[in-house]
């Protein structure tokens, strides 16, 4: 075991904002930064202490912010640059640091770097994208984007090919190029000054490209390759982000969470170590992609809890040795957890606080996304054109052209849509839940007057003050933040339950992921002894777990754990 250092940001709670989808403040029915500061008491009241903002850069919104057309300027419908400095400065006082995303695999085709390498062959900027003759009258390779068809679009007026990993309106940024990369540092620490506190750090296992750029295998029947196989995790990258982390991460201390597809656990060490890896904290999506056959198209696969808990607990347990996790069950890209691993019905409370007490005590940093602390729910969209996502409208569009019904695609992004965890915050039972007085830009879930932030307030029994005891309780036991994480009932598809030992602590955690009673004959002897300090029932039932249940128990340790 590796000695973990105390680290501010291990100790932290993080909380996502999507700004569209947050608060809105003028009417416009898109959420702003006024919003924000606005809502920053509640967050305060919630008890996070960081604060991940996904973009609130200029950006013509093809990808909702992540087509950044200026780095150093804040959309107009969000706001101003005072609004930002004022909210950096109201989060500061509130004892909240502030993480911004830090997209550097691409720009919007309307940066002006990207519309001055467009405009000739030899622009002096030409070099700062990815730019290929066509082949054969054709795309230089068979890449598939991210969003559905070729990767590579053509530029009528300098007759080439970009590339981009994602829409046609994200080309990207090429990382061989070294003033690009000069420039990305340079931004990183323009931000810096300003005082946040780090980044979030987007796409960034796409930057390296295979440089010789193969045609890749096609799947029977499509004419394209996900881009994944040439442009995720390649090699060399290491060389683009150990530069990254010297030139500009390091010296200015900013904390890092690195969306990291890709990585498999065996790089740990060069992605998180505490010492030699390049970021501070990993997101990795094990566990929210385990539903689908990676690398196709709309194609579910069987998955369950079992599955669920393996997916993490791999990485914890590496994470034991080293690395430490930015945990989350939910984010912008991802379906409300409380529907998709649990239930979202009768059950939907307690369902909601055990899929809660599961990961949060977990080891590294929790991450809540913006109403999963009161359990919001996935919405049901009548019809495609409810969609706002670049992805699932160009997927709808592509499979049902390739002749799939609407009924499936449609099933399908009902599971799966980034629109199921984008639609708005639920404030209060009044129009559009309180996140506008005007017209939302996306719908709001109908079920707002029944799951919303007031009424979780009043009720003390809520999810919402249940997230609150977790954090609280985070905050009183260093063994929930740096203790040793250790599997119990690994084999049991029906409970998720762990050990955490720190010093002279130790914690246990048993959840119930099942809508029935589960028997537990052990749990007599596992509670002897140890003191319960939360559970999400009011009543303990002997010898069964109940629907959903979660339990955590404390005790002093019998052989003394280290960090
Ligand atoms: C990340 C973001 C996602 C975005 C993509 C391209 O995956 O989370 O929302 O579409 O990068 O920037
Ligand atoms: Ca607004």
């Amino acid at each position: 075991m590796r000695e973990q250092k105390p680290q501010w940001w291990k100790e932290s709670v993080a909380y996502q904002i999507y700004p569209r989808s947050f608060q809105d403040s003028n009417g416009d029915g898109i959420g702003d930064l006024r919003g924000i500061i606005q809502r920053l008491d509640y967050l305060q009241f919630l008890g996070i202490d960081l604060l991940w903002l996904s973009p609130v850069y200029d950006s013509p919104n093809d990808d909702n912010g992540y087509d950044i057309r200026d780095y150093h300027g804040i959309l107009a419908e969000y706001g101003t640059m005072e609004d930002m400095d004022e909210l950096l400065e109201e989060a500061g006082k509130r004892g909240i640091r502030l993480v911004m995303d830090l997209v550097a695999n691409h720009t919007s085709d309307e940066h002006a770097w990207f519309i001055e390498s467009r405009s000739s062959k030899d622009n002096p900027k030409r070099d700062w994208y990815i730019w290929r003759p066509a082949k054969d009258g054709k795309e230089p390779t068979n890449w598939e984007c991210a969003f559905g068809g070729s990767a590579w679009e053509w530029d009528e007026t300098s007759g080439e090919y970009y590339l981009h990993c994602f829409s046609k309106k994200q080309p990207d940024l090429n990382w061989e190029n070294e003033e690009v990369r000069r420039e990305i540092y340079n931004m990183i620490d323009w931000w810096m000054d300003k005082g946040i506190a780090g980044f979030r750090v987007d796409a960034i296992t796409y930057i390296k490209k295979d440089p010789a750029y193969p045609q890749l295998e096609v799947e029977n029947g499509r004419s394209f390759a996900p881009i994944e196989k040439a442009s995720l995790n390649q090699d060399g990258i290491l060389d683009f982000l150990r530069e990254m982390k010297q030139e500009a991460l390091e010296p200015r201390g900013a904390i890092t969470v690195a969306e990291a597809p890709g990585v498999p656990l065996e790089q740990i060490p060069d992605f998180v170590d505490e010492t030699d890896g390049v970021f501070t904290m990993l997101f990795q999506f094990g566990h929210v992609d385990l539903d689908i056959k990676p690398g196709g198209k709309a194609e579910f696969i069987d998955w369950n809890m079992k599955k669920f808990k393996d997916a993490l607990s791999l990485w914890q347990k590496e994470s034991n040795r080293q690395g430490w996790m930015g945990l989350f069950l939910e984010n912008h890209d991802h379906v409300r957890s409380v529907s998709k691993f649990a239930s979202d019905g009768p059950y939907r409370e307690p369902a909601a606080k055990m899929l809660a007490a599961y990961y949060f005590l977990m080891r590294g940093t929790p991450f809540i996304y913006q109403g999963q602390e009161i359990g919001m729910t996935n919405c049901h969209f009548e019809s495609i054109h409810e969609y706002r996502d670049i992805g699932s409208i160009n997927l709808f569009r592509d499979e049902t052209g390739k002749g799939r019904s609407p009924e499936e695609i449609m099933d399908y992004l009902g599971r799966r849509s980034r629109d199921q965890g984008r639609t708005p915050m639920q404030w209060s039972s009044e129009a559009e839940a309180g996140f506008t007085s005007g017209e939302p830009w996306i719908k709001v879930n109908p079920n707002y007057k029944q799951i919303n932030v007031d009424d979780n307030m009043k009720d003390e029994d809520s999810v919402l003050q249940f997230y609150r005891q977790l954090i609280a309780l985070r905050r009183e036991h260093p063994a929930l933040v740096y203790g040793l994480y250790e599997d119990l009932f690994e084999e049991s598809g029906e409970l998720g339950a762990y050990r955490r030992v720190y010093e002279d602590q130790e914690f246990i955690v048993i959840c119930n992921f099942t809508d029935q009673d589960v028997e537990l004959p052990e749990l007599a002897e596992l509670s002897l002894g140890r003191e319960q300090i939360l559970s999400n029932y009011k009543q303990r039932k002997s010898g069964v777990l109940q629907p959903y249940e979660a339990l955590v128990f404390k005790s002093a340790a019998e052989t003394g754990g280290e960090r």
